[in-house]
């Protein structure tokens, strides 16, 4: 299947209002930083994620990979493009662990980035783009 084209501006904007939106349900009562992520699927279908903390740290479940497990789970599987808006003040830049979940699926899709106060200030990569030379998983190699 051809790659889809990049998203329009206001396509854009509006992953990025479902990330912000989303980011309210944030559970995280130990960091305070909460982060909300909107996934749009190559079917045209919008999921979102939100980081969920946990008592016991490091089982803390980062907002992107949230948004990816829950569409994973209704049987989607390609990703046009992933918004994140987190932190205050500040764009949260997906860590390593996200950005290796996102090229196992889409490589090619679009990360959109923003702060919870200038939605409209959108910083675009790629998952690929975020993770040069990323591990692939090759039977026997
Ligand atoms: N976090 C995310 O959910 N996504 C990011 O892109 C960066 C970090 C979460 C993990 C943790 O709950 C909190 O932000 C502080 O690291």
């Amino acid at each position: 299947m051809a790659p889809l084209p990049p998203l329009s501006e206001k396509e854009a904007f509006e992953l990025v209002r479902a990330a912000a939106a989303v980011r309210a349900n944030a559970h995280a009562p130990y960091s305070q930083f909460q982060v909300g992520a909107a996934l749009l699927t190559s079917s045209g279908r919008v999921f979102v994620g939100c980081n969920v903390e946990n008592a016991s740290y490091g089982l803390s479940l980062c907002a992107e990979r949230s948004a990816i497990v829950s569409a994973v789970a209704a049987g989607e599987r390609a990703f046009r493009a992933i918004a994140v808006v987190g932190g205050s003040g500040q764009i949260a830049t997906p860590c390593g662990a996200c950005r290796q979940f996102m090229v196992e699926f889409t490589p090619e899709m679009e990360v959109l980035l923003a702060a919870p106060e200038a939605l409209d200030a959108i910083t675009r990569s790629t998952a690929a783009q975020l993770l040069p030379d990323y591990f692939v998983f090759r039977k026997g190699a």
